[in-house]
């Protein structure tokens, strides 16, 4: 039990945490193109800010959320996603003073309990966007290509955009009550949560996982019927920027996302198998429902790292690997430890990748370590290369051997 970490989490290290590093970042150089800056929040906040801004009747809220009293009894939630932290952050250090909109991106852990199938873990990492003060289609615009081109980047081809509109709280009220009414008609077939959650927030229905109530839904009246003026025109302003970005999508009407805070667009990444590898979407009225003194639009994207891992796998696609050691610096005898070592520093400085021996072993094991890790060359320096300051460098692909001053190592490896 010690040594076993707790279900539904993981470990990186070695080709996953490589992986992980080359997302991040293909993601952040991408950010840097977008002017896009980095904002980190706490791992954990005051429970009322997940309540209020992700939404009391929503799974994460309901189920799945890890709350704890700390020791002074405030009640505190690790962040089961980056959006509320993010916007927590914006309202408290007044950065909607600063001139808008305020671009933010974000990599965050995220903490769900949920059950640890395929693709839901209860600790997941999420690089996230979010564009706060900006009202137009344009911000959904740039987020999606965006993402668009960090998949490409990455060598993705199978992800599909679905969109949807799930209109403004004044649609939505419409909407609500035709849906609560088809609900009605239901109810025996729909699940306990269900059942009570329509009367509170029907829309939570159209985005249960329960298998009764999706067959419910199915047939159960969309968002999109229901828009106003604005949210149609928003919508359709959108479909026709994407049209001519050349950026492919398809109006998925079912999309509702699980989260209470979106208002108009809503999108998802998904992959072949239907699976959902980034969910985002406008939430124009999350900022007002934290401060009531700010109305401030906004919209926003996150996808989960692993999520990403995982479909690369499933392309069958290879990332660069890590670079290799360019050279090992072998170590002979105890009188050549520090000047070798002053060497190796002098090699780092430059940026090539060094090993060393900090074991004391013999030439002979040091070699086999070398070929072992995959350095590219060796070069062993003992007294009488230092006496000579000279060294013989051996590339261990084509065992070719030259000889070079100590002076011009650097410049050697110096590509
Ligand atoms: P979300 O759809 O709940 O949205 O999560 C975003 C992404 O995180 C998902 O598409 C998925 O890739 C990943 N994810 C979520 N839950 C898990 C899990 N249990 N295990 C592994 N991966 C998971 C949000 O969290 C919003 N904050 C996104 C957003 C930002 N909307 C606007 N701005």
């Amino acid at each position: 039990m010690i040594t076993q970490r707790p279900k539904g989490t993981q470990d990186w290290y070695g080709l996953n945490m490589h992986k992980r590093t080359i997302i991040e970042e293909t993601a952040r150089k991408l950010c840097k193109a977008y002017n896009i800056k980095e904002v980190i929040t706490p791992a954990f906040e005051h429970t009322i800010l997940f309540q209020r801004g992700v939404g009391e009747t929503t799974d994460v809220v309901q189920k799945e959320m890890y709350t704890f009293d700390d020791k002074g009894n405030r009640s505190i939630t690790l962040k089961p996603e980056g959006t509320a932290g993010a916007v927590r952050a914006y309202l408290e250090n007044s950065l909607y003073a600063e001139s808008q909109p305020t671009k933010l991106f974000y990599v965050t852990q995220a903490f769900r309990y949920e059950n640890p199938q395929s693709g839901r873990l209860r600790q997941h990492h999420q690089f996230g966007v979010e564009f706060l003060g900006a009202a137009g289609p344009l911000a959904e615009v740039e987020l999606i290509s965006l993402l668009t081109n960090f998949m490409e980047e990455l060598g993705m081809k199978e992800a599909k955009l679905h969109i949807n509109s799930i209109g403004c709280k004044s649609c939505r009220k419409t909407y609500n009550e035709a849906l609560l009414e088809y609900l009605k008609k239901h109810e025996d077939a729909l699940c306990p949560t269900c059942r009570e959650r329509m009367l509170k927030n029907p829309l939570r229905v159209i985005d249960c996982k329960v298998p009764s109530c999706k067959v419910i839904v199915k047939d159960a009246p969309r968002t999109v019927e229901y828009l106003d003026d604005e949210c149609k025109n928003h919508f359709e302003e959108l479909q026709e920027l994407l049209t001519t970005m050349n950026i492919p999508f398809e109006v998925d009407t079912g999309i509702v996302r699980g989260l209470d805070y979106y208002t108009k667009t809503v999108f998802e990444f998904v992959n072949a198998e239907g699976f959902t590898l980034c969910g985002g979407g406008r939430y124009d009225n999350l900022i007002h429902e934290i401060d009531e003194k700010q109305d401030i639009p906004a919209v926003g994207f996150g996808f989960g790292i692993e999520r990403i891992i995982n479909e690369l796998a499933t392309e069958g696609v290879e990332l660069t690997s890590e670079p290799a050691v360019e050279v090992y610096v072998g170590i002979l005898g105890k009188e050549a430890k520090a000047a070798a070592y002053q060497i190796v520093q002098k090699l780092r400085k430059a940026e090539i990748i060094v090993e060393t021996d900090y074991m004391d072993r013999s030439v002979k094991a040091q070699m086999k370590y070398a070929n072992k890790i995959g350095a590219k060359n060796t070069v062993i320096i003992g007294a009488d290369e230092l006496a000579n300051n000279t060294v013989r460098v051996k590339n261990m692909e084509t065992g070719e051997q030259t000889e070079c001053s100590l002076d011009n190592l650097t410049e050697l490896f110096i590509k």
